[in-house]
């Protein structure tokens, strides 16, 4: 056997790692991780943008810095492994992968006391790509460097600057406009969200779990965001569920912590309250993963439920592991995102499920109450079905409320029998059309059978979900509005009744994955939209 050298190819490979998925936020938090590391106590970040459109950021830390020979092999793509395994550092790449994930030219300039001389390192991209070769800039130092270093950095540490940011805005704006110098504003505000949740523990100096950072956006300290809100918020597990023994691959263990949290319902804090501290918002329910302190990842469940739906939105999961169980959460390169197998899926499943059950029971109690307050009127399209004769429906053969099955005459012919929800005591002016907090599977919408004590047997009806996003965020806005409602109220019924006219036992399946798929695209859909402000929800001026 003989072996063969073959190097990479250095400008396509340094190029082709740029797409390693980061965006702007995981790749700050990667150079952010680098300074707390290092033992930083302070750290400066700053976006900037020239009336031309040329874009940098600059980090600055005060921590160790480095001296010549540590630079040049921190900027080495596969730097030495660290001597403390617990820091946040892991591959050896972050700082190079998550620079030039956003620009095409990065300098490092470090030192590590005041008395001696700054040093400063650059990849240029386009260099490796005209050299062919693995090889960096070693240029002087500007006096405007030397004020950046000064101003992020004090005396010694670790000064990065990005600049030639073509990456650094999702969109392409005309270079230099208002427009761009705004979406620049909006990135910035947007990376202080996220390091106030991914550094929360090292931001708050009343937390010891983690060493105290202070961090600085454009000249603005980051106020920390714990999502647990843990001053008003119950935690459910036990002690003895709160910690569990990970048994890894090589027979050693590490220890995962978990605490569940059910936050206080939003009608239960005042506005500004839920807008600072709670944030309850669907996305925001599920897992927040912590990996050495620092959130790698929130919000979600993770495989262990389903889908984030407004019921369970008051739970959130506080969960920590450490580095040695990296491999059994089979971490990415960017920390960023972890995977459970399905035995712990399973196993968190178990202890989980009673709070999961919790928190929907409590935002239903309080939500039915919230919902009375606001009280869309649905009768108008009752009064209007059951004017109109002629519309095309099934004729109902016979129905049980007991065994919720119909059966139906339909388009398909007689004794069609499908399993459906069958009521027998709707009230008289909502027979046809009526919002529901009883709907489990999600759907905005779903046929029913329904009569009341005066109606001449079952009718086909349609139930709606008051606590699908499309309830929440497109019919409570539209209240005031009686056509809307209306017209919503009876394309949904036509919808039901249609189905109801047009399938049988073989086909029911898919108009079930039919009606699914409509209501997670109008969820995915809605998603940016904003749910009502309490102001919007108590404002009670309700058509009759
Ligand atoms: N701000 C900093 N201050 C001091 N040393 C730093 C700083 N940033 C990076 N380094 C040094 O550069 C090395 C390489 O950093 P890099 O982020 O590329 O890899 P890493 O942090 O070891 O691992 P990972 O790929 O997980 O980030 C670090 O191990 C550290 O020694
Ligand atoms: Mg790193």
């Amino acid at each position: 056997m003989r072996a063969v050298q073959n190097n990479p190819d250095a400008g396509r490979l340094i190029h082709g790692l740029r797409d390693t998925g980061y965006d702007f936020q995981t790749a700050a938090a990667d150079i952010i991780d680098n300074s707390i590391a290092a033992n930083a106590t302070q750290i400066s970040v700053e976006l900037s943008i020239t009336r031309e459109g040329r874009k940098f950021v600059f980090f600055g830390d005060n921590g160790d810095g480095m001296d010549p020979d540590q630079l040049k092999s921190a900027m080495r793509y596969g730097a030495p492994v660290r001597a403390n395994l617990s820091s946040l550092g892991k591959f050896g790449l972050g700082l190079k992968t998550a620079s030039s994930s956003v620009c095409k030219r990065f300098s490092v300039i470090s030192r590590k006391s005041s008395n001696e001389q700054l040093m400063k390192l650059t990849w240029d991209l386009d260099h490796v790509a005209d050299v062919q070769e693995w090889e960096m800039l070693e240029e002087d130092i500007s006096d405007e460097e030397r004020e950046e270093f000064a101003k992020h950095c004090g005396g010694s540490g670790t000064l990065i600057i990005w600049s030639n940011c073509d990456r650094m805005l999702q969109k392409e704006y005309e270079a230099g406009s208002t427009n761009e110098q705004r979406a620049v504003q909006r990135l910035k505000e947007k990376l202080k969200e996220h390091i106030a949740l991914t550094y929360y523990r090292f931001l708050d100096e009343a937390d010891d779990r983690a060493e105290n950072v202070k961090i600085i956006v454009n000249g603005e300290k980051v106020i920390h965001w714990n999502p647990f809100y843990p001053a008003k918020s119950e935690q459910m597990l036990s002690q003895n569920q709160q910690t569990l023994d990970l048994e890894l691959e090589d027979g050693t263990e590490s220890v995962i912590k978990m605490k569940a949290w059910i936050l206080p319902h939003s009608k239960d804090m005042g506005k500004d309250e839920n807008k600072k501290f709670a944030k309850i918002a669907n996305h925001r329910q599920g897992f927040y993963i912590h990996r050495e302190n620092r959130v790698i990842q929130s919000g979600g469940w993770l495989q262990v439920f389903g889908d984030v739906e407004p019921h369970t939105s008051l739970l959130r999961i506080e969960f920590d592991f450490e580095h040695t169980a990296d491999e059994a959460f089979k971490i990415d390169v960017k920390k960023s995102r972890i995977l459970f197998d399905p035995a712990l899926e399973a196993a968190f499943k178990q202890i989980l499920q009673p709070f999961y059950r919790e928190a929907n029971r409590r935002s239903r109690g309080r939500s039915s109450q919230s919902n009375a307050n606001s009280t869309i009127n649905h009768k108008s399209s009752n009064t209007n079905i059951s004017n109109t004769q002629n519309t095309a429906k099934p004729e109902v053969e016979s129905a049980s409320s007991e065994t919720n099955t119909v059966t139906l005459r339909n388009n398909h012919g007689g004794g069609i029998t499908l399993k459906q929800t069958v009521q027998d005591n709707a009230s008289n002016d909502l027979l046809y059309v009526e919002a529901v907090d009883t709907i489990t599977s999600g759907n905005l919408w779903e046929p029913a059978m329904r009569k009341t004590e005066q109606s001449d047997g079952h009718k086909a009806a349609v139930l709606i979900n008051k606590f699908h996003e499309f309830y929440k965020k497109i019919y409570q806005r539209s209240k005031n509005d009686r056509y809307a409602i209306e017209g919503l109220d009876l394309l949904l019924w036509s919808l039901a009744v249609a189905e109801d006219n047009s399938t049988n036992e073989e086909i029911s399946a898919t108009f079930e994955d039919f009606r699914e798929e409509v209501s997670s695209n109008l969820k995915r859909l809605l998603r940016d939209f904003p749910e009502l402000s309490d102001d919007e929800l108590e404002s009670d001026d309700n058509i009759a």
